[in-house]
């Protein structure tokens, strides 16, 4: 059983606050995934939780105790590093021996944990190897082993699969969601990958500069983000914002055509997000949005159109795979009213869409 409590978590460098205060619950055997841009302190969170750094204020609380003073090796947490941080000259059966002896467990029992780890994972051919013998995935699998060893209640990843090629990313992903599902342990997760995010969690964490900007499942998030930076982080291609005014039922671009989308909110300027799918593209000029394709992305099953919007805003639309658009073709933009979203045009936030009366 593993609950983590984050309150008021801050956490500054010298005179550089990089955590601005993070209030985060996370339940037992959640599977929660952190996402947000370079830099924003995804890792400086997981560090902190792990015990590796002080927090600078606020208070970590897990299963209802105060952890801000226990050692890392006291609190039950195992964090996976995105360097593997394997010890090179011993090989796998010791890198994975270490940390559970330091643990003050008994020889036997290291035995029956290693090997139990090492058949879930696949790694008995590979006991004796050293890391340099091998591949990058390999690696990766003795490093989560290292950690599972220890039985931690919470599992903590840093990017865990950022050093593999696509193949290797998609089979270690699904052993990851296997190993979850086998342990039942309490995951933190952070990673740049969409698609990892979307298929793994049960809850993503969007981070941004030090703060949270929004927590939920992965669908709460792609259908209801709560404002233009979430919008445009989750989800690709990304959402197209476009700066629209109100004339009655319709919504106005810049010097390039209006729609009809039925439920507006309240106020007469917004910005308006459109995802690939909910845009439809019709050849020549006609009634809807002016725009201009830029270039196709082809991707066998369907094909992403880029259209250069009057006002200058780049849009991309999703397109069967034999819809063939040239560069330079003029093109109308329609939408699927019940598919956009509405941000304030001052400071991002979603808007609620009122019933048309
Ligand atoms: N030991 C340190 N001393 C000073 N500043 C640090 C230290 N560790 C991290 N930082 C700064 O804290 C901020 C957050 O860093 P962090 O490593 O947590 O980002 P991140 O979200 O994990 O980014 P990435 O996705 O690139 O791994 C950055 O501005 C970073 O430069
Ligand atoms: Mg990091």
């Amino acid at each position: 059983m593993a609950q983590l409590s984050l309150r008021g978590i801050k956490k500054r460098f010298r005179n550089t606050e990089v955590l601005h205060g993070i209030d985060l619950e996370i339940g037992d055997r959640e599977f929660v995934v952190f996402v947000g841009p370079s830099g924003c302190g995804k890792s400086t969170l997981l560090r902190l939780i792990a015990g590796l750094d002080p927090m600078t204020d606020g208070e970590f609380l897990l299963n209802g105790r105060r952890m801000n003073e226990v050692p890392p090796s006291r609190r039950g947490i195992a964090m996976v590093f995105q360097s593997y941080a394997l010890y090179p000259h011993m090989d796998v059966y010791e890198n994975m021996a270490f940390g559970a002896r330091l643990m003050g467990l008994d020889k036997a029992e290291v035995e029956r944990r290693i090997a139990e780890t090492t058949r879930m994972l696949r790694l008995e051919e590979l006991l004796q190897r050293k890391p340099r013998e091998l591949s990058g995935g390999q690696r990766q699998r003795v490093a989560i082993g290292r950690a599972l060893v220890r039985k931690p209640e919470v599992f903590l990843l840093d990017e865990p699969l950022s050093n593999l090629d696509a193949a290797l990313r998609s089979e270690v992903r699904l052993e990851i969601a296997r190993l979850h599902h086998d342990i039942g342990g309490t995951m933190i997760y952070v990673t740049h990958d969409q698609v990892e995010a979307m298929t793994l969690a049960d809850k993503i964490v969007v981070m941004n500069a030090g703060r949270i900007e929004q927590v939920g499942s992965p669908r709460e998030l792609y259908e209801t983000p709560a404002n233009t930076f979430v919008a445009t982080f989750i989800g690709s291609p990304r959402m197209t914002l476009l700066d629209v005014t109100r004339d009655g039922e319709r919504l106005v671009m810049a010097d390039g055509g209006s729609i009809a989308v039925g439920a507006l909110p309240a106020g007469s300027a917004f910005r308006l997000g459109l995802r690939s799918d909910a845009v439809r593209l019709a050849r020549g000029q006609g009634d809807g949005f002016a725009g201009q394709v830029v270039y196709t992305e082809y991707l066998g099953d369907n094909a992403y159109v880029y259209v250069r919007l009057a006002d200058g805003t780049l849009l991309a639309a999703r397109t069967a795979p034999n819809d063939s658009f040239a560069p330079d073709e003029p093109v109308t933009v329609r939408v699927d009213p019940g598919s956009v979203h509405f941000f304030s045009a001052e400071d991002g936030r979603r808007l609620t869409q009122q019933a048309a009366e």
